[in-house]
């Protein structure tokens, strides 16, 4: 059956990887299904030029208070290595946090845009959509993010670090997309990251109701 019709994350599903989508008919699948899963989409055209350095765990648009609840990553060309997409169970991670250290369970946290001026977001480290709690974080990056309400015995790494911790248990997805493969994303269920890679990687980012999209992004 065809991508056009079926729909995708089903029955809670956190991801769903697609495969065998011709290149230049990707973007035009990629914007279908996102309207399937909500009302608008937004295309990031290529990515992946810029830099080949790992990006930091997080959640997408972890700025906003609602984030986004579904993006798209679409292979259009493999990098030569590296270029991993890992993706985490965001509901376990609350789970795990609560059960270990429900002081840390209790955190605020303030994200600012890196690409947007002036927007920024104050919200639990464990969010709540759809009845359900999940983490929803962005590592450690420049002066982007503030703690607010951190136990007393607990310092800032150590708080980074434990996080890292907890989401080296809930890996839940861990490939190099290749050309013509498309994964579908619950931001409100999982957090990703992309490995370091060498050589050049092409992709199609797609963020479904992305709430920034009227604004100017900096570069
Ligand atoms: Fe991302």
């Amino acid at each position: 059956m065809s991508v056009n019709t079926r729909a995708v994350l089903q029955d809670g599903a956190h991801f769903e990887l697609i495969n065998g989508i011709e290149i230049l008919e990707m973007s035009q699948r990629m914007h279908e299904i996102g309207l399937s899963l909500g009302a608008t989409t937004v295309e990031h055209g290529l990515i992946g030029f810029g830099d080949p350095k790992p990006v930091r765990i997080h959640s997408e648009v972890v700025y906003h208070e609602d984030m986004v609840q579904f993006f798209m990553l679409g292979c259009v060309e493999r990098a030569t290595d590296g270029g991993t997409t890992i993706l985490y169970d965001a509901v376990k991670a609350a789970e795990i946090i609560k059960a270990e250290h429900p002081d840390i369970a209790e955190v605020s946290m303030t994200f600012r845009a890196e690409h947007y001026e002036g927007v920024s977001t104050t919200v639990p480290l464990l969010r709540e959509k759809n009845g359900q709690q999940f983490l929803g974080f962005r590592q450690k990056k420049k002066q982007l993010n503030d703690l607010i309400g951190l136990p007393k015995d607990v310092d800032e790494d150590t708080f980074y670090d434990y996080i890292d911790s907890v989401l080296d248990r809930c890996i839940e997805f861990e490939k190099t997309l290749s050309p013509g493969e498309v994964v579908v994303v619950d931001n409100y269920q999982t957090l990703h990251v992309r490995t370091a890679y060498t050589g050049v990687r092409k992709m199609i980012r797609v963020r479904v109701d992305d709430p920034e999209d009227h604004r100017e992004y900096l570069v």
